[in-house]
């Protein structure tokens, strides 16, 4: 007698999954996959009939896309922490699990935040412009003068897991180390010397804010006119979390006035447009989104995804289960 196939589960990767995650997926599963050019359009089309789906932060799980996979459906992974994208609303309507990559990209993210601060103080943006565009005559004493870091007063706005790592590399150089959560973290107070104040006073204190909070309801345009006004005019505002957290015309408009001091982001509003006008802006360091991009991270990031497909797909919870 023929041995009869056992059918394997299919399984849609929307965009791209790194090899470190595809292999073990690929193993077990049918795998459909979108590329990095999917549309919303053709990765609803590749859905019908999936068990799971692995997406990034550029993918929008939504009832549409829910509805194209229909009944089979038993996990959404992302390939990300954020689940922003993610209409997890929609998902627990249908008991399907969410799962992240959570603690994996903490490091590199925490690691990125830090680049950013010390190259928006420092001003290396438009420095290295220059000197790649042909226009530095020389060492001179007055020029790209920018804001010393060594005693300086940190605020770090959601003491999560990248916020806290951030906290902690930059314990060393902060003079003032300032925080604000939703609750208070007594045991990072005593590590790290570290003291909860309001949003308000953060940004009157702080010659650093950066920003590690989810985006939602709740953090859209924390970061706004009269927060900017807040802040002192010496002072840099970083951001690696999401770009809905700050009002980006707010953000051009402290820049080009000089209310702020200067900007280090790696997040936007609508990514992966970058407007014109915070392009021009003046002291800023712009960055394609890369908070997570190190090989280690991305690679567990990978992996990660790929435990909490398969774990689902053998009927188990997944481990980084979020909603
Ligand atoms: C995340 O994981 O949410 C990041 O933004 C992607 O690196």
């Amino acid at each position: 007698m023929p041995e009869q196939a056992v059918e394997r589960p299919a399984v849609l990767i929307a965009r791209l999954l790194l090899p470190a995650g595809r292999e073990p997926l690929a193993a077990e599963a049918e795998l459909r996959e979108g590329g990095l050019d999917a549309t919303p359009e053709g990765i609803a089309e590749l859905a019908e009939g999936v068990e799971a789906i692995v997406a990034d932060p550029t993918v929008r799980v939504d009832d549409d896309l829910l509805e194209a996979a229909g009944s089979d459906l038993r996990v959404v992974a992302n390939f990300a922490v954020g689940t922003d994208n993610i209409d997890l609303e929609a998902c627990r309507r249908r008991e399907i699990p969410v799962a992240n990559t959570p603690d994996v990209l903490t490091n590199a993210t925490g690691e990125l935040a830090l680049a950013l601060t010390l190259a928006a103080s420092r001003r290396t943006t438009a420095a290295e412009a220059d000197l790649r565009g042909g226009r530095w005559s020389g060492w001179d004493p007055g020029a790209y003068l920018g804001l010393e870091l060594s005693d300086a007063t940190f605020a770090v706005i959601g003491l999560g897991r990248i916020g806290r790592r951030y906290a902690e590399l930059v314990r060393e150089l902060a003079g003032e180390l300032l925080y604000v959560a939703r609750e208070a973290k007594p045991e990072a107070e005593d590590a790290l010397d570290a003291e909860r104040v309001e949003l308000e006073e953060a940004l009157r204190r702080a010659d650093v804010v950066s920003l590690h909070l989810p985006a939602s309801d709740s953090t859209r345009y924390l970061i706004g006119a009269a927060e900017l006004q807040a802040m002192q005019s010496h002072a840099l505002l970083v951001n690696t979390a999401r770009g809905s957290i700050v009002d980006t015309e707010a953000l051009v408009m402290a820049l080009e006035t000089g209310q702020i001091g200067a900007a280090g982001l790696d997040v936007y509003e609508a990514e992966p447009e970058v407007p014109e006008a915070l392009r021009a802006a003046p002291n800023c360091t712009l960055l394609p989104h890369i908070g997570s991009a190190t090989t280690r991270a991305r690679d567990a990031m990978a992996r990660t995804a790929a435990e909490n497909v398969l774990a689902a797909l053998r009927g188990s919870e997944p481990p980084n289960r979020v909603a």
